[in-house]
């Protein structure tokens, strides 16, 4: 089936149409994953198009190119122009935004100097997870591959090349007939899922694993901590063997692009009763609620277009 790509794209200053954002297939990146990135939604709200926390997402691509000495030629507030602009090209009522900077073509070394290349896309995007997910959840697995040791590749960073490590899990878990893959580190304990943060529910407390866990600090996962607090409900990061994800009461998965998706069982064994939770399902209602203006946005997280 062909795909359809939006009309537009902003590429290196300047909204294109798609076709012509090209580069060279001897960029550094191409050969070797030095590209650093961010996957951001924005979302219809009463008040106008919002993009959820643009900053912080922004911040943390920077944070990336910086841990990968990658030059930056366009300064935060540039970059955040232009996901509004690309937004706007597009004529997207709500979009996902793809950020990304790469080594270009330059030197053919590792430590090469090359240009920086820098895109923002735009597109309409559903469910990551597949149509219905968000409501009905998914079957998962523990995958057969870990995640990166924490001296090998800094999982802190959301660079291209970690997505090898992903690219592993997701494939591995669809191919088995599964919704989704979860990770666990070097150190055998959990990580996160191949692409998005685990939470899970006992006596109707929040368990996160720790950064420590080779997991990328999501910005989804900090949203749900901080709105789950102010609900008072318990929020606890600890280390987590691989068990309890079979013995927990809920378990969901959570990211930009997954959004709050819920677990409904793991390697076969139901989660709790098999079905999403009311925790989940309070927490989906807390973070959607930014939405659609049933929860206030206290943070100033909405960054309107
Ligand atoms: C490996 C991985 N973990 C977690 C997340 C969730 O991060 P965030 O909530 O910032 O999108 C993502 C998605 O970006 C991811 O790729």
């Amino acid at each position: 089936m062909a795909r359809e790509y939006p009309p537009f794209i902003w590429h290196n200053g300047k909204i294109k149409p798609w076709a012509e954002a090209t580069t060279h297939v001897m960029a550094h990146a191409v050969h070797y994953g030095s590209s650093v990135f961010e996957g951001i939604r924005s979302y219809t709200t009463p008040k106008g198009q919002a993009i959820f926390r643009l900053s912080d997402h922004l911040k943390r691509l920077f944070h990336s190119a910086k841990i990968y000495d990658l030059p930056m030629p366009f300064a935060q507030d540039e970059l955040a122009r232009a996901s509004r602009d690309v937004i706007s090209a597009n004529k997207l009522p709500k979009a996902y935004l793809r950020p990304v900077a790469f080594r270009g073509l330059g030197g053919f070394g590792l430590s090469a100097e090359c240009p920086t290349d820098v895109a923002v896309a735009a597109w309409d995007m559903g469910p990551y997870l597949g149509p219905g997910v968000i409501e009905q959840g998914i079957d998962a697995c523990v995958s057969s591959w870990q995640r990166f040791a924490p001296n090998t590749i800094p999982a802190g960073a959301k660079a291209g090349g970690n997505y090898l490590s992903g690219q592993l899990i997701a494939r591995e878990a669809r191919r088995l007939g599964f919704g989704e893959g979860i990770a666990l580190a070097s150190t055998g304990l959990l990580s996160e899922g191949a692409g998005e943060n685990l939470f899970m529910v006992f006596d109707g407390a929040l368990h996160t694993t720790p950064v420590s866990a080779a997991l990328l600090n999501g910005i989804t996962r900090n949203s749900l901590m901080t709105l789950a607090r102010d609900a008072g409900i318990e929020v606890v990061e600890r280390d987590i063997p691989r068990e309890y994800l079979y013995l927990c009461d809920e378990l969901f998965m959570c990211g930009t692009a997954a959004e709050i998706t819920p677990i409904r069982s793991v390697d076969g064994k139901p989660v709790g009763a098999g079905k999403p939770g009311p925790v989940t399902a309070k927490m989906q209602k807390l973070f959607f609620g930014l939405f659609d203006g049933s929860t206030p946005d206290t943070r100033g997280w909405l960054e309107y277009v």
